[in-house]
């Protein structure tokens, strides 16, 4: 149930309830103040008096009225009088008739009544009132009137009013406390369960609210409902997922930030300390003999070619992150484009005694839009990685390329030492070298799988990597075809 419909409900129940008790107390008010509940009908408009033709008595009463007025010797004669006790049992009434403060006539119901404490002389009431006389409650109707030689005469017709009046009065105060203790607790309980519904759930999001505040993005909350507070509890979670996954990010960021700024420190550090300490041993005369001279200089010079290739790398790299490096991208053909590229390096792959296996379909689609020179860093980083870690005698590089309805995939791959499993998943992150090649003398900074990957995914394409520890490790690039990267760009 919704809050509104929950509040409607609330703020209906809220006014009928009293309205129901005002109505309960009201009538028993009317029965105190009236004597009678079938005197509520002369209340009553008209046409709602439904009981008007039942009220005998008031009948009853307007015809001695009307007697007295047309023929009061009848009405005053003892037989007359005699003849009304049946409508008078029949309205459950007495009747008393006083002349000049003298009793004339009483029924007999009314034979132990205290006649001195009726209404006086001039009081008349044409609707029932309520009188105490002696020990008793009576509801009376009045009508008074002189006779031809100036009696006053009296008629009271009586009912006595005790049961009713008896119960409304003992109870009417307990009764009042009842409809007020049923008022208060109606209200109580409506404002303690809506409020229970509506601040609870608050009360949950202000705590949640506040762990955000200091900082503990794991105190999850959960939607009991589905009413507007479940779904703001639901969105504060859903704000709490995503503020903690940024916060992840952020860190992760912050985290590679200081790892970067140590791996840099680090890795431009070693060559110039071992620079620093071959310079210092020609300054010296540690290397004494014009052999020794050439070989520190040559250490230096290999040293001072490392630190420049990482240097290049560092700054390629932080350019591509930066997204600051121009692409000039053109339709190539890449299985002319492959084979051209190996052409160029058969001679230094021959001299290295690496066998080269090209597994070129003839047929296929091979037109992708890539910029040549880019690509050409890709493959260099790539195929430089299998032949600096290369283990066997007999080294081979398969290069090949498949075509699917959507792609050009690339592959190459080597019978190197392979890459161990655990390490895989980690291997196209930026400095990252597998455990076993930091140990080596190979050198590198684990920036070049990093470079290409960044390379290949400003080409719209992929990079990934299979490898079997002492079989080899295969490199697939993949690429759209030239109409798909041209879709995907328009
Ligand atoms: N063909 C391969 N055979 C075996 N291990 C490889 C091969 N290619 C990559 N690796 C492993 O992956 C790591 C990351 O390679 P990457 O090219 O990114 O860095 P690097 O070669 O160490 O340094 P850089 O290329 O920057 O000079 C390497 O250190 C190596 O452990
Ligand atoms: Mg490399």
């Amino acid at each position: 149930m919704s809050i509104k419909l929950r509040l409607i409900l609330s703020n209906i129940a809220m006014i009928t309830v009293p309205i129901i008790l005002f109505l309960i107390t009201s009538f028993l008010l009317m029965i105190v103040f009236l004597g009678d509940i079938r005197e509520m009908a002369t209340f009553l408009p008209e046409s709602h008096n439904y009981h008007k033709t039942k009220q005998e008595d008031t009948i009853f009463f307007l015809e001695l009225k009307e007697k007295s007025a047309v023929n009061p010797v009848e009405l005053m004669s003892k037989e007359y009088l005699k003849s009304l006790n049946n409508v008078l049992s029949e309205i459950e009434s007495g009747l008393i008739i006083r002349k000049n403060d003298e009793v004339y006539y009483l029924t007999r119901e009314l034979e132990n009544i205290r006649t001195d404490e009726l209404p006086e002389f001039g009081t008349e009431k044409s609707f029932r009132s309520l009188e105490e006389i002696g020990e008793q409650t009576f509801a009376i109707k009045q009508h008074d009137f002189f006779l031809k030689d100036g009696s006053k005469v009296s008629l009271f017709l009586m009912r006595d009013a005790s049961p009713w009046n008896q119960f409304v009065r003992t109870f009417f105060p307990i009764l009042f406390g009842l409809c007020l203790l049923i008022l208060i607790a109606t209200n109580g309980l409506l404002t303690y369960f809506v409020s229970k519904s509506i601040i609870k759930p608050i009360n949950q999001l202000k705590k949640a609210a506040h762990f955000i505040k200091n900082g503990n993005l794991e105190h999850s909350i959960s939607a009991a409902r589905n009413d507007e507070i479940g779904q703001l509890t639901q969105a504060f979670e859903e704000m709490r997922i995503q503020l903690k996954e940024s916060h992840e990010i952020q860190k992760q960021y912050e985290d590679n930030r200081k790892e970067l700024i140590a791996h840099i420190s680090h890795d431009l550090k070693t060559p110039i300390t071992s620079i620093k300490g071959y310079v210092e041993g020609i300054r010296d005369g540690v290397a004494d003999t014009p052999e020794k001279k050439a070989r520190y200089i040559q250490t230096i010079y290999t040293k001072a070619v490392d630190m420049d290739h990482l240097i290049d790398e560092l700054f390629l790299f932080s350019k591509l992150d930066l997204g600051k490096v121009p692409f000039e991208f053109e339709r190539i053909d890449i299985k002319d484009y492959l084979t051209d590229y190996f052409e160029e390096l058969s001679f230094d792959l021959r001299k290295q005694h690496v066998e080269l296996h090209f597994q070129f379909a003839p047929l296929g689609h091979y037109q992708v839009v890539a910029d040549r020179e880019k690509f050409k860093r890709v493959l260099a980083n790539i195929i430089n990685n299998s032949l600096k870690y290369m283990d066997k005698d007999k080294k081979e590089l398969i290069i090949s390329i498949d075509s699917t309805d959507e792609d050009v995939e690339i592959s190459i791959a080597d019978n190197g030492p392979g890459i161990p499993e655990d390490s895989i998943p980690f291997i196209f992150n930026q400095f990252y070298r597998a455990e076993q090649s930091r140990n080596k003398l190979t050198g590198g900074s684990g920036l070049g799988l990093s470079i290409a990957k960044m390379i290949i995914e400003e080409h719209n394409g992929m990079i990934r990597l299979e490898s079997t520890l002492t079989v080899g490790t295969k490199i697939t690039i993949i690429l759209p075809h030239h109409s798909c990267s041209e879709e995907a760009t328009s």
